[in-house]
């Protein structure tokens, strides 16, 4: 039988950090022999936040993210990369799904409640998210969407608008799934327990965030000041928001069980989870900063592989594109 196709990415700004790797990538790099993959660079939902507005920082971003990518062991003989907007079907299935899509369902978006807060002018494009979002994945007949725990909604109105889009025109578009961790899919934030770890939000504030790219010493400074509590709880069902955050972050990196790591802690004290979650973290991202600093050096090398993800990503998505227009009398 044919391999699942497997889509997913990754906005090119803020700190990319320790929960998008271990949510979302890690878990591309898992399963990445079992699919047939297609790994995203999403610059077109980085400008719906017009903070973000930045040409040369968003090129430079998407190079940064490209590394890291492959620096992580995305294999380009085994996965397409591409730059969403080097695919123009992606903006015109998004018109073409934004006239099947009701107002009122974009409206109950926790994500689009949650950034529009935050900002004091929300664009028409934020609103309009998960509609791009849509197309991103229903271009390539995608079976599975391996995504952290935020994603979730997405993924559902991404079904909800195919199935609505299949029943007004007939029959075009695969229904996908989320494929999402049982266990690490919702990193919180180090300083701040209660909110999950946000790329933008660790681009402004310190300890928040273990970015890919952090020195030791961040890293070291960033998990020895983690938020915790004054009990000795190491138990995952019963520690606090920070500390179960912490053995998370543990069970994710080590690879070892609950039972195992609760053990292995009982009795001990929240200095010792930190020191030896210090040891872990740099332990993993050690390798990928080195790959990483070689891969950025060799732009061409990136230049190639983002082309030829773009060629084998636009057939896919011009014949899809084809089908939705011929459905709908265009
Ligand atoms: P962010 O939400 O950090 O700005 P993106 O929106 O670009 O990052 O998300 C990239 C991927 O990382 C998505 O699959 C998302 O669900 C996942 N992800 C983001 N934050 C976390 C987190 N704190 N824990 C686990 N996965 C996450
Ligand atoms: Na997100």
């Amino acid at each position: 039988a044919a391999k699942k196709r497997v889509f997913s990415g990754i906005q090119p700004t803020g700190k990319i950090h320790i929960g998008n790797y271990v949510g979302a990538l890690s878990l591309w790099v898992e399963n990445q022999k079992k699919y047939d993959n297609i790994f995203c660079i999403v610059d077109l939902h980085s400008l719906t936040i017009p903070e973000n507005i930045d040409p040369k920082y968003l090129r430079k971003k998407v190079k940064e993210i490209a590394a890291l990518y492959l620096a992580c062991g995305i294999d380009p003989q085994e996965s397409t990369i591409f730059v969403q907007s080097h695919v123009p079907q992606h903006a015109e299935l998004t018109w073409l799904l934004n006239c099947v899509t009701p107002m009122g369902w974009l409206q109950r978006m926790t994500q689009f409640k949650d950034k529009s807060k935050k900002s004091d002018s929300v664009s028409t494009a934020l609103f309009d998210y998960p509609v791009l979002m849509a197309s991103d994945i229903l271009l390539y007949q995608t079976d599975l969407v391996p995504v952290g725990e935020d994603q979730k909604q997405h993924i559902e109105i991404t079904r909800d608008i195919a199935q609505r889009f299949n029943h007004l025109y007939g029959d075009t578009f695969k229904i996908p799934k989320e494929l999402i961790k049982k266990s690490g899919a919702r990193i919180m934030g180090f300083d701040d327990p209660e909110n999950k770890m946000s790329k933008s939000t660790g681009e402004i504030k310190a300890r928040h965030s273990i970015g890919l790219l952090d020195s030791k010493a961040d890293i070291k400074n960033t998990i020895m000041k983690a938020t915790t509590d004054s009990n000795r709880e190491f138990r995952f069902d019963h520690a606090s928001a920070g500390v179960k955050n912490m053995l998370v972050l543990y069970e994710n990196l080590s690879g070892k069980s609950r039972s195992k790591i609760e053990a292995h802690f009982a009795g001990s004290n929240y200095g010792q989870l930190k020191r030896e979650l210090v040891e872990l973290t740099i332990e993993n991202l050690e390798p990928i900063q080195k790959e990483y600093q070689r891969i950025i050096k060799e732009d061409s090398y990136l230049d190639d592989i983002l082309e030829k993800g773009q060629k084998k990503a636009s057939q896919i998505a011009a014949k899809t594109l084809a089908e939705v227009k011929k459905n709908m009398g265009l």
